[in-house]
């Protein structure tokens, strides 16, 4: 079967900043405050299964949420993203640290003291494919969470389903399908529509569109954004790099190794980084405006992989792969501090910054090759292509919400605008 048409009427977002979010959102009191979170996995070993150590997966974190705002959260794959995510929706007891909503300690709270909370918190998985249960129809799926809560809708389960169904922009009348009958954006939607069924305050969505065509991903990016107009709603948004929540996002927090190194306003955070992670997360985002070019004029190749969690390095962690590393950059960890208003960072040397540390110039000898620098024509040319890409995929969106002026295109059966075939 096909997208809804709900799916090809969406706009993409614009490729540049656009004007959508002009206003700063999220004024409002602060709905969750986490202060020195942390989640050590440990690892057993032997026939006594003694620890033998731990992933510090995430290891003293501190950030609040603000009604009404969207928290972009970024990192490279393995920072500890998903374990945050299950730590402030309570689905994975902290190792230490605290959580508060709306102003109560719910770090520990037990499964009765969790349940209202269970309404007001709701989590949007990655995977749209496995997140669904393949034997029960999507209308047992998104009315579970009334029946688990004992909640009974005015008017019924099945009507207050199908009323999400169509919020999320797809059939109601597909009440009695199957989640296999889906393609991956409307399993996605599917999952939204379980989400929002108890009229929750804050959704933490983690990585909600990673595994989605990427001309699907802008739809769905711009259905969270709607809803969170209409219903009042708060976001914490994960994202493996900033192409996603960069349309979204009123803050950035920039994850790495299990800490917060760089927490920002959107715009701050994009015109003028701090954390050389951060500009290096930054830089490898395509730029599709070839005339914005100028405003980057290199982008940083981070070489090798994220060091284990179990044995993170000393001092500053980044330090194995920053370029500015110095020698106190490896006893010496950097605390998070303002030192913008607004713009918090971990950093000794940062970018776009006054030095904090310096006295210490000597770089180490591992910085000169931790990054590669690109020169400016090859950017130049890379901005070419991806402004091409993306002017295309505009224009495929343009044609086929022309084409499909109501309910679904016959035409596109099976196939996601991104030609992924979506029959099972
Ligand atoms: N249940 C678990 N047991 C042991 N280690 C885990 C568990 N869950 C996650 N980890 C480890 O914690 C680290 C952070 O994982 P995760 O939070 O999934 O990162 P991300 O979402 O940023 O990719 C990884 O090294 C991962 O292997
Ligand atoms: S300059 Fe030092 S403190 Fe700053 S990110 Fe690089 S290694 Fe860390
Ligand atoms: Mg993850």
């Amino acid at each position: 079967m096909s997208e809804n048409a709900k799916d090809e009427a969406v706009a993409i977002p614009a490729p540049s900043d656009g004007a959508r979010r002009e206003e700063v959102r999220g004024d409002g009191d602060i709905l969750l405050k986490v202060t020195g979170l942390q989640k050590h996995f440990p690892i057993k070993k032997g026939l006594l299964q003694r620890q033998a150590g731990a992933v510090h997966a995430v290891d003293g974190i501190d950030f609040e949420v603000r009604a009404g705002e969207t928290l972009g959260v970024v990192g490279e794959s393995g920072c500890g993203k998903s374990t945050m995510g299950r730590l402030i929706t309570r689905l994975l007891e902290p190792t230490g640290g605290t959580i508060e909503f709306e102003g109560k300690d719910i770090t520990h709270l037990g499964v009765s003291g969790m349940r209202p909370l269970r309404r007001d918190v709701q989590m949007i998985f990655q995977d749209p494919y496995s997140s669904l249960n393949p034997r029960h129809t999507i209308g047992t799926i998104i009315g579970a969470p009334f029946r688990l809560q004992g909640v009974e809708p005015e008017g019924g389960i099945k009507k207050e389903v199908q009323r999400l169904l169509s919020v999320v922009g797809l059939n109601p009348e597909h009440y009695n399908r199957y989640p296999h009958e889906f393609s991956g954006g409307q399993r996605q939607r599917i999952g939204i529509a379980r989400a929002l069924a108890l009229n929750p305050k804050l959704v933490v969505a983690d990585e909600p569109v990673s595994a989605l065509d990427v001309s699907i991903q802008a739809q769905v990016v711009n259905l969270l954004d709607d809803l969170q107009e209409e219903l009042g709603l708060t976001y914490v948004i994960i994202a493996h790099d900033l192409s996603v929540v960069r349309h979204v996002s009123d803050r950035i927090a920039v994850m790495y190794l299990g800490k917060i190194v760089e927490l920002a306003d959107r715009d701050q955070l994009y015109k003028a980084p701090m954390h050389p992670y951060t500009k290096a997360l930054l830089s490898a985002v395509p730029i599709p405006d070839p005339s914005r070019k100028a405003a980057k004029s290199e982008r940083i190749l981070l070489k090798g992989d994220v060091p284990s969690p179990i044995s993170p390095p000393s001092g500053c962690r980044f330090h194995t792969r920053c370029w500015k590393a110095t020698e106190i950059c490896t006893t010496t960890e950097p605390p998070l501090k303002e030192l913008r208003p607004g713009q918090r960072v971990a950093c000794h040397h940062p970018e776009n910054f006054e030095d904090q540390a310096p006295q210490d110039t000597v770089l180490l000898s591992a910085a000169k090759e931790a990054a590669e620098l690109v020169p400016e024509e090859e950017l130049a040319e890379s901005a070419k292509t991806s402004a091409a890409v993306a002017a295309e995929v505009e224009a495929a969106a343009a044609t086929e919400s022309a084409e499909t002026p109501a309910e679904e295109s016959g035409k596109k059966s099976g196939q996601e605008p991104g030609g992924k075939s979506t029959d099972t």
